[in-house]
This record gives C-alpha cells, structure tokens and sequence, in this order.
C-alpha cells in the first residue's frame, strides 16, 4: 500500500510539472522561429549598413581635411622662412601659430636626417571630452628638416560609435547567416536542462513530502489493524495539525472510546454470569433449607421426655441448625436479589433533590459506629438521568461500606463526607460524587478486585455491594473506581453524565 500511494503522488507531482513545461517547450521553439524570421529581414540589414557607411565617410572627411591641414601647413611660405635662418625658435614659434590657431592639431614634429627634430604639444584640457589620436605623416623639405608628424584629436564618441556599428553589423551578418533550426535547437536545449533540473526537483521533492505523509498515513493503519485484533491500547502520534493530524486525533479518540466501553461491556457479561450462578445456588441451597428446618423441630418436638444429656444435646444441636439456616436463608435472598437486579429505568431529574433525598433516607447509616455523616450538596440544580431508587442503593452501599470500616477503627472523629459537583475537565460535561471516610482505607493488593461478585473481607458480607453498585452506575452510562491518591481513609468516586 505505501509503495505504491507514494509512487502514485511523485507520477502525479511530475506530469503536473511536464505537462505545462512541454506546452512551453512548443510554445518558446515557435516564438524562437518568428522572431528570428521578424528580426532579420532587408531593410534592418539595410539600415544597419547605412549607419556604417555614415560613419564611416564623416571619418574619411576628417582624414581628408587633416591631410589638407598638413600639405597647407609644410607648404607655408612662413615655415620656409624660418627654416631658412635655421633658428630653431623661429620654427617654434611659426609651428606655434598654426597650433594655437586650430583645436584639432594636438601635436606637430619636424625632424632632419641629421637628428634634429622641433616639436611643439597642444595643452591637455582635462574638461574637454575625451580624444582619440589621428597621426600624418609627410616628406618635406623644409630647411633641414625632412619628414613632418602631425597628431590629430577626434572625438572619442565618433570613433567609439564607428566600431560600435561596425560590431553590430558582424553580429547582424552572423546571425542573418545561421539557419533558424540551429537557433531553435539551442533554444530547445536549454529548455530541456531546465526540464530536467525541474523533473529532478520534483521527483526529489515528491518522495521526501509524499514519505513523511505515507508513513503517518500507514502508523495509522497499523494502528487500524490492531485495534481489529482487539489491542485498545495502541495511539497515534497525530504528527501535525492538518487534516492527517486531524484524522489521526480522532482515531485516537474513538479507540479511548472503544476501549472504555468494552470494558463497560465486558463487565456487564461478567456480572450476569455471577448473577446466573446466584440465581442457580439460592435455588440449590433454598430447596433443602425448608425440610431441615422442619425436620429440626420436628425432632424437637416429638421428643417428650428421656435423658436430660439428650434434651440438652437436642436443644443446642436444633439451636445451631436454626441460627445456620436462617443465615443460609438469608443468603440465598441476597443471592437471588442480586440475580433479580432490576433494570435500570433513567428518568431526568434534579441531583440536588436526589442527594437531599439521599441525606434523609440515610441518616440512619451513621448509627452504624456513631459516625459523622458530612453532605456537601451542590447548591445549584444539576440535571441528570438517573434511576433513583438503584442509584440510592448505590450511595446506600458506600455510604454503609464506610460506616462498617469506620466501626471497627480506632479512629478520633470518624467521618465519612459525600461530596457533589459538576466535573469541568472532561470533554462531555459530567457530575462527580465522591464517598470518602477517613477509616483504614483498602489494601492496594485489593484493588483491582474489591469489584468483583462475592470479594469480601467481612465474615458476614456477601462481597456483592460494591458489584452491584458497579453494575448500576455502569448501565447509567457512568464509571465508578477508588482514588488511588487517597492517603487517609477510602474515597470512592461516582462520575455520571449531566444532561441539557
Ligand atoms: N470504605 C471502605 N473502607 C475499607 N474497605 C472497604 C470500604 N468499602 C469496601 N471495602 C472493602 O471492599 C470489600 C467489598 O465490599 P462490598 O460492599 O462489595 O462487600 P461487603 O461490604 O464485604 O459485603 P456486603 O456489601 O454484601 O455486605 C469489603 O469487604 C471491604 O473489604
Ligand atoms: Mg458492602
């Protein structure tokens, strides 16, 4: 059942996630083809040519012009003459005059074959935009010098601009030249590593989640199996608070459910079965009580006179059988009362007027031991559904099992308090009423039988109150047990449901 719940969820995760993702493959491939087909056609090819050519020819001019700037300068009548006296000032000064009188000029060197060179420099002007250098050269024969160098400043965005455009029509052309189906390979490539690096992602992903809610999902259903084997014990951790937890909460829920009223159920049986048992024993023992009776007195009285020994012998013999027989009478009524338990008729009432009914028809408990008898009654109107006359019989039981521990115990002020109120920190509301004395308690090796038909330690109990009083409280949809925390005494502690 895991293997195949947790495959189901990642095959599901994956062909949501490829589904959309090959939709998109298409779509991208076909988008690829347009754009491609859109972007490179003539007149973008043409246009890009065309802002080439422009700049192109601007540069071509400025080359030109600055090769008419050097012919007319070397060519100057003025720079001859002062080659001529061979001062080399006069040269400056001439080559000067041309420097300052153009922007454009950054640089101008004449040099001889002798090694003599003069040369004068622009000063850089740091604000201005920057320059990209242009260098001519010519043969002169100016004086001694024999070869001119000039150096031309030109506007770095121009330059910049024309390789830019340049650049731009490679890439154009390289384009314009590859097949479409290449580019749409490539397109198709990249998108199928995304498809795998998403594919793994979600086979990755899936198991990790899908594993951890698989594994609650089977605790639960092992737990499930379990309980159909009849092991109420088993919970489940709820692992989170979403409808899983949910689920698992409730399960827990319904097995404490489950497990409580089997035990109710299974006491019930218990309790028939003893009480099938006493109804077949009284019936037994009732039957040959009445002739030994009979025959006892008979005896007695058909003997007239004799042996005063056998009179005496007679008497205490016919005493003994008598005393017996009304014990064993007595008996097999409570045997047969508890075989003939009446069934628990539930009317709603008022627990308040119950336990105040209760105070007055039990008052003559506490002249058992001249025990003090403590009534704590609620003060509010608790409804409840209950059969009064078993459930009296039930506090009737307590009430005198405390009484008959509180007689032989040596205790100061001996007290036995029922206690009512309403029990907050259950899930449905419920009342709780509680019997505690402050006699020698019970033996926790008693414990977990003092329920049972016929467990007594008192020569003359029958060990059936409590049992009975379990049995009532039980078909009154309640629970009854001893408070273990009890340090002083017994408390016995009643909880029924409360009604609207
Ligand atoms: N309040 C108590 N204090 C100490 N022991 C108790 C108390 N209540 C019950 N027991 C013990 O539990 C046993 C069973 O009680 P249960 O009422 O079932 O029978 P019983 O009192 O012995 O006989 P019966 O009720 O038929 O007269 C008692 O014999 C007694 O040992
Ligand atoms: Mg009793």
């Amino acid at each position: 059942m895991t293997r195949r719940l947790d495959v189901k969820i990642v095959l599901m995760l994956l062909f949501t996630a490829l589904v959309p993702l090959s939709v998109s493959v298409y779509l991208v491939a076909e988008a690829v083809n347009t754009s491609l087909d859109v972007g490179l056609n003539e007149e973008i090819a043409g246009q890009i040519e065309r802002g080439v050519d422009i700049h192109r020819k601007y540069i071509e001019e400025v080359k030109e012009k600055q090769r008419a700037r050097l012919e007319h300068i070397v060519d100057s009548a003025a720079l001859h003459q002062a080659a001529s006296t061979s001062q080399e000032e006069k040269v400056k000064e001439v080559l000067e005059g041309f420097l300052s009188g153009d922007d454009a000029i950054r640089s101008i060197r004449l040099s001889g074959p002798d090694g003599r060179a003069v040369k004068v420099e622009a000063v850089d002007d740091p604000s201005a935009a920057p320059v990209r250098t242009l260098t001519r050269n010519a043969e002169v024969n100016i004086g001694p010098y024999t070869s001119a160098e000039m150096v031309f400043g030109i506007k770095a965005s121009i330059i910049d601009g024309f390789a830019k455009a340049g650049q731009d029509m490679i890439t154009y052309k390289a384009l314009a030249s590859a097949p479409p189906a290449y580019l749409n390979r490539r397109v198709i490539f990249v998108y199928l590593i995304l498809l795998a690096v998403i594919v793994a992602g979600s086979i990755t992903g899936g198991v990790f989640w899908t594993r951890r809610l698989v594994r609650r999902i089977h605790r639960l259903s092992e737990a499930t199996t379990a309980v159909a084997h009849g092991d109420m014990s088993v919970r489940v951790d709820p692992g989170g608070g979403d409808e899983v937890g949910a689920l698992v909460e409730s399960f827990n829920g319904m097995v404490a459910e489950l497990s409580v009223s089997r035990t109710r159920i299974e006491y019930l049986q218990k309790i028939s079965a003893w009480q099938e048992m006493a109804r077949r024993l009284a019936h037994e023992i009732k039957n040959p009580l009445t002739p030994i009776h009979l025959a006892a007195q008979q005896l007695r009285e058909k003997y007239q006179q004799g042996d005063p020994e056998f009179e005496r012998l007679l008497d205490q013999s016919t005493e003994i059988i008598e005393e017996e027989v009304a014990t064993l009478r007595r008996l097999t009524s409570d045997f047969s009362s508890f075989a003939r338990l009446p069934e628990v008729k539930p009317e709603i009432m008022n627990l308040q007027d119950f336990l105040e009914e209760c105070e007055s028809s039990l008052s003559h408990i506490s002249e058992l031991g001249d025990v003090a008898m403590v009534w704590e009654i609620p003060s509010e109107p608790i409804p409840v559904s209950i059969d009064r006359m078993m459930l009296k019989r039930v506090i009737d039981n307590l009430t005198r099992n405390a009484a008959e521990a509180l007689v032989n115990a040596d205790v100061l002020e001996p007290q036995i308090r029922i206690h009512a109120s309403k029990r907050e920190q259950s899930k449905h509301p419920e009342v709780m009423i509680r019997v505690e004395d402050n006699g020698p308690g019970i033996m926790p090796e008693h414990h977990p039988s003092i329920f049972d038909p016929y467990f007594t330690t008192k020569t003359e109990g029958t060990g059936l109150g409590l049992a009975i009083s379990k049995k009532i409280v039980l078909e009154h949809g309640g629970r009854i047990w001893i408070d273990e925390a009890s340090k002083n005494g017994a408390i016995f502690v009643v909880v029924l449901p409360m009604r609207d």
